[in-house]
């Protein structure tokens, strides 16, 4: 049966587009951090979206499950197969072409296999700037991000993946192909669809092109690592430079120390930019200016100079060069493969009004240290945008003396998400749902809201073939 299904593919297809070898298969069935793993009969690489729309077609007819794939670094185990039922890989990794950089209308046309790091560079060469950026860039597809809505480093000044679309392809269910690549930047004509695809993980359809926003690229950016006592004081500090930079703050990070270390510790050639002790927190602050020179640079440092004097900041790094400014962000972006060296870490990935952040820290530090004493708190987080992720980090022999893996996991990660929920926060602020958050769907959401959602789902895909047991139960 299995054989047949991948000889129509190829038929569709052709030979070399589907692959069918465990050994081929094996890197796409584990996700990135070798949590999750999952079973297929296939991967298919269909190349443009009409052959989407033909396996779609095909895999509907023939009961087949399809799970779509981009750069596989989902973080929530929403990038690989379940392990049961006629599942097949529907990668995009083909559908590579950027179709057009428009300069003049600020937009670009792309498909949705392109590599995120290859947009930004695609912009840049135009002298414009495409400002999603994140740590797994070099390898998650704008497929995948504007499937998760992914959020990153930039978004206190640009917003979310959502903020940065124009238009949208998408291939349904049913094998209908939407084209929605629209260039307008205003389209009040009836329900705006492509909001619906957006962040919905491949549960309605596949993302094949997008048309995306593009911004003037700066000339100039400052960067600074400031450190403080307390979380409190950071965020205090973090929102005054948000009031004192408007429109030039692109970046404000929290880093607690035990995440700071981790990271220098596992981190290729990274180096502790500090002369004085490792602060308890820290914050990476970065500005950019379309104006040429140092001006900004010179502006940052005289206002962190004056909040040093006063008190509020114990420490202050600028970068004095490109090379330092990218060493200082190298420590940021390499903790999730820093915190996988280190132990067992349970990553929460929630969000809070930016100004009950230190209350979430206190309490959940609070509980984690009366419930699990072995669990140290690693802390580093989009501050500007009131996401944390919260880290309760086991050794790997801690890790290994626990019987009941699942439950352990489930009930701690129920002890920070009751917290956020009692600050109007949420469960998952970035990185989706995926298989690993499923259950928080009805706890923690309005029941209302979640019978909505199903709804939709049914509306484009009741037979629930297109990523089964993500987001929704099925
Ligand atoms: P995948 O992991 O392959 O897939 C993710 C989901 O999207 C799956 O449900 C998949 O079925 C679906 N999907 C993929 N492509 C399509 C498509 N074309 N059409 C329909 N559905 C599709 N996330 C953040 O938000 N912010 C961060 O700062 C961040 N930093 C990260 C740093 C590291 C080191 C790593 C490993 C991950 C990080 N992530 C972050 C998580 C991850 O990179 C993002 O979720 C990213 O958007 C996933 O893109 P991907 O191409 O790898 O998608
Ligand atoms: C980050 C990922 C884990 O912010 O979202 O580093
Ligand atoms: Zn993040």
């Amino acid at each position: 049966m299995s054989q047949k299904a991948v000889s129509a593919l190829r038929a569709l297809l052709g030979e070399t587009h589907v692959i069918a070898s465990p050994s081929d298969m094996a890197p796409h069935l584990i996700d990135w951090r070798k949590r999750h793993t999952g079973t297929a009969m296939c991967i298919a690489y269909p190349q443009h979206a009409q052959q989407v729309s033909q396996v779609l077609t095909y895999c509907r007819a023939n009961g087949i499950r399809v799970f779509p794939q981009g750069g596989n670094t989902s973080v929530c185990g929403g990038s690989v197969p379940a392990m049961d039922g006629r599942n097949i890989i529907l990668s995009l990794a083909k559908m590579n072409r950027i179709v057009e950089v428009n300069a003049g209308n600020n937009s670009m046309t792309v498909e949705a296999g392109c590599v995120l790091a290859d947009l930004q560079q695609a912009a840049s060469d135009v002298d414009r700037l495409f400002p999603l950026s994140l740590g797994a860039e070099g390898s998650c597809q704008i497929g995948g991000n504007l499937a998760t809505n992914a959020g990153g480093t930039n978004v206190v000044r640009f917003g979310n993946t959502r903020d940065l679309v124009l238009g949208l392809e998408v291939v349904l269910p049913d094998g209908r192909v939407w084209n929605g690549l629209r260039t307008l930047r205003k389209n009040n004509s009836g329900y705006d669809l492509k909001h619906l695809f957006i962040g919905s993980e491949g549960t309605l359809g596949v993302i094949t092109a997008a048309t995306l926003k593009l911004f003037p690229k700066p000339k100039s950016v400052a960067t600074a690592l400031l450190g403080f006592d307390t979380a409190q004081a950071a965020v205090e500090q973090g929102i005054r430079l948000q009031g004192m930079f408007p429109g030039e703050l692109v970046g404000l990070e929290l880093i607690s120390r035990s995440e700071f270390e981790i990271s220098i510790r596992h981190g290729h050639h990274l180096r502790n930019p500090f002369e004085q002790a490792t602060p308890a927190w820290m914050v990476l602050v970065e500005l950019a200016s379309p104006e040429a020179g140092t001006a900004i640079n010179d502006r940052l440092t005289e206002v962190l100079e004056a909040e040093f004097e006063r008190g509020a900041i114990v420490d202050v790094v600028v970068a004095a060069s490109e090379q330092h400014r990218h060493d200082l962000w190298r420590i940021r972006h390499n903790v999730t493969e820093a915190n996988g060296r280190e132990g067992m870490g349970l990553t929460h990935d929630i969000a809070v009004p930016t100004y009950l952040i230190p209350t979430f820290l206190t309490r959940a530090a609070t509980a984690l240290e009366a419930r699990y004493p072995d669990a140290t708190p690693v802390v580093v987080g989009h501050m500007g945008d009131g996401n944390l992720h919260y880290i309760a980090m086991f050794s790997h022999e801690f890790w290994a003396t626990v019987v009941d893996k699942p439950s352990f996991q489930h009930e701690l990660s129920h002890v920070l998400y009751d917290i956020a929920a009692e600050l109007d926060g949420t469960f998952s602020a970035e990185h989706g749902i995926g298989a690993l958050h499923v259950e928080e769907m009805s706890k923690y959401k309005d029941d209302v809201e979640v019978e909505i959602m199903r709804q939709i789902k049914r509306l484009f895909d009741l037979d629930d073939m297109m990523n089964p047991g993500r987001v929704l139960p099925s």
